[in-house]
């Protein structure tokens, strides 16, 4: 095979094989390239595995034509490639070994020499020249072994890249290459993908016409394809939308419940729903596919106070390959004492962005009512966001959403002639640069409106997260008409005379009101900047942080009735008025929500 004018293939295919690497199903063989680039001086790019020394000795003299190899580069000193280096220089005994001093030492290691007066050492950024070929060498430890260097020959842009960009199966046997390069990548480079990253980042420097890599074939043509998969998988992002679900049954029961919610997934609309018995499958395909979807279900049951022993070997796989940034979902199956899904969960601790839903459905023998609820609550979960994607099934007047608008919160302080007033708001938005316009939205039942709009100036201090519980209390949470927030403290002002806060705050600004806009329930303020001062760099506090880190939890134990989300505000009863606004932070009925 001719991969351009000087580089020619002299790898082998393996029938034989029944497990690579001693574990890895290969149906359809596996693939060993050699490549040899024809110059001035010959180089031929690694050997192949102990099984084939005669084929590809042949090979490599066929290519040669009569000529002698110069160099051997070894790239990888992984038996499947190095197995024949001693063969070759017997074969050879002119040629000169180039590699990386972790090789060598390797090489010492397998065959008892590091060929010390026959090898160049090459390490990140040396050349070695052919005559027209320039060689550049790229170190890339741990894709796969810490030895490794690729070679990039700058002449014919082309990019011999050790195992990556490999995959099982042999050369002669027709298949689609991401499937089993998926299934490669994930079983033996899975591990690093940080290293991987790396390894890109320093490709993408250079002009590639061509990859070949050590298995599977030559690619020529669409390299973005492969460089962007390669990307996803490394940085373990969600190649395909879908939800895989991984379970062992021992009666059928468990399975009954996987069945249930996969039927369930599909009807609401999730794209992919692939399903893996761990007991049955190859587990390196279910450990593609935990990698490749962006959501799992694991499916197990309590087996000796633990988990079924497939489950554990599973998860085993995918926490030892960074397994993160995934949804996780959990069945779990017990006759007496159900511990599947804390076992899962546990063994699950260490991996990084791991969202757990809400629901564990808890099957107690056999699937019953309750459990078809948990699998209908599972599966509404999973697909929230496919539901609310497609056109037919979105709830198009969903205005929660609002809830996701991110807002910060200030205390906006004012002078009514005799006191100094403060409140909180989260509605402070700048709206313009040029010139520098900020909006301040208050609600008309709230006395510093009424303050603003006669003084026509405020300050605007920005809280930071370090602001506790109390400044919400006190600024928040009763009226300026009748209490002083600033009574007994001594205060600082600013140069338009308003109060400023002298702790928790990042910073403030003076504004002047520009215009003024009627909004029904609320006025806004645009404003100019008169002053803007910062006292700190700690990030401002922000609803969803006063939300999870200051409110405290609401007293509702005993009450009936609803707790106002922005405060903590109980409102006991059966019904609450829709134009209901709460007397502590003035919001209105859509901030309640029942109490359970
Ligand atoms: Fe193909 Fe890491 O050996």
């Amino acid at each position: 095979m001719t991969i351009t004018n000087d580089i020619k293939y002299v790898g082998v295919n393996d029938h034989v094989i029944d497990l690579f690497e001693g574990q890895y199903d290969v149906p359809n063989g596996m693939a060993y390239n050699s490549y040899i680039i024809l110059d001035e001086k010959t180089a031929v790019m690694d050997t192949v595995d102990r099984k084939f020394t005669h084929e590809w000795l042949d090979n490599v003299a066929g290519a040669l034509e009569g000529r002698k190899p110069d160099y051997l580069i070894v790239q990888h000193m992984e038996p499947d490639h190095s197995a024949n280096i001693t063969q070759f220089m017997n074969n050879y005994p002119d040629a000169v070994i180039i590699s990386s001093a972790k090789a060598f030492t390797m090489m010492n290691n397998f065959f008892g020499t590091d060929y010390s007066d026959r090898r160049i050492v090459v390490g990140e950024g040396d050349t070695v020249s052919l005559g027209r070929h320039t060689l550049n060498f790229v170190t890339a430890p741990m894709v796969h072994w810490p030895e490794v260097i690729m070679t990039y020959d700058s002449t014919d842009k082309v990019l011999f890249s050790a195992d990556a960009f490999g995959k099982f199966g042999a050369l002669d046997v027709e298949e689609e290459w991401a499937c089993e390069a998926r299934r490669y990548y994930f079983g033996i480079v899975g591990k690093y993908g940080a290293q991987v990253q790396a390894l890109l980042k320093k490709a993408g420097a250079l002009e590639i016409n061509t990859i070949c890599p050590l298995h599977g074939p030559v690619l020529s043509e669409n390299l973005g394809y492969y460089i962007g998969l390669y990307d996803t998988w490394s940085s373990y992002g969600v190649e395909s939308e879908g939800v895989v679900i991984a379970y062992t049954s021992v009666y059928g029961n468990t399975k009954k419940a996987v069945e249930m919610l996969a039927d369930k997934l599909r009807a609401k609309g999730c794209p992919k729903v692939a399903v893996n018995d761990l007991a049955r499958e190859d587990m390196a395909e279910c450990v593609e596919d935990a990698f490749r979807y962006g959501k799992i279900v694991l499916a197990t049951t309590t087996y000796n106070a633990e988990i079924f022993p497939f489950m554990r070997e599973f998860i085993n796989h995918l926490t030892e390959r960074g397994f993160k940034n995934k949804t996780v979902g959990l069945i779990e199956n017990g006759s007496w004492a159900p511990l599947a899904a804390k076992t899962m969960k546990s063994m699950l601790e260490g991996c990084k962005n791991l969202t757990f839903t809400d629901t564990t459905v808890k099957i107690m023998s056999a699937v019953n009512d309750e459990n078809k609820a948990q699998i209908e609550a599972l599966a509404d979960e999973l697909t929230k966001d496919y539901v609310a994607m497609n056109g037919e099934t979105a709830d198009k007047n969903d205005l929660t959403a609002l809830f996701n608008i991110g807002y910060g919160l200030y205390v906006v302080t004012s002078n009514d002639g005799s006191k100094d007033n403060g409140l909180i708001v989260n509605t402070v938005s700048q709206v313009t640069n040029t010139p520098n316009r900020i909006a301040v939205c208050i609600n008309k039942q709230n006395y510093s409106h009424h303050v603003i709009k006669q003084t026509g100036i405020m300050n605007v201090n920005c809280l930071s997260v370090d602001a506790p519980f109390s400044v919400f209390e006190s600024f928040g949470f009763r009226s300026g008409r009748n209490a002083d927030k600033f009574e007994g403290n001594e205060v600082l002002r600013s140069d338009n005379g308003l109060v400023f806060l002298p702790q928790y705050i990042n910073s403030f600004m003076s504004l002047k009101v520009e215009q003024y806009i009627d909004l029904d329930t609320h006025g806004m303020f645009i404003c100019s900047v008169t002053e803007a001062r910062v006292m700190s760099d700690k990030e401002t506090m922000t609803y969803t942080y006063y939300q999870n880190n200051v409110k405290p939890k609401p007293e509702t134990e005993g009450k009936k009735g609803f707790v106002c989300k922005v405060c903590g505000y109980v409102y006991e009863g059966d019904e609450l008025p829709e134009d209901f606004v709460c007397p502590l932070c003035k919001h209105g009925a859509a901030d309640f929500e029942p109490i359970q």
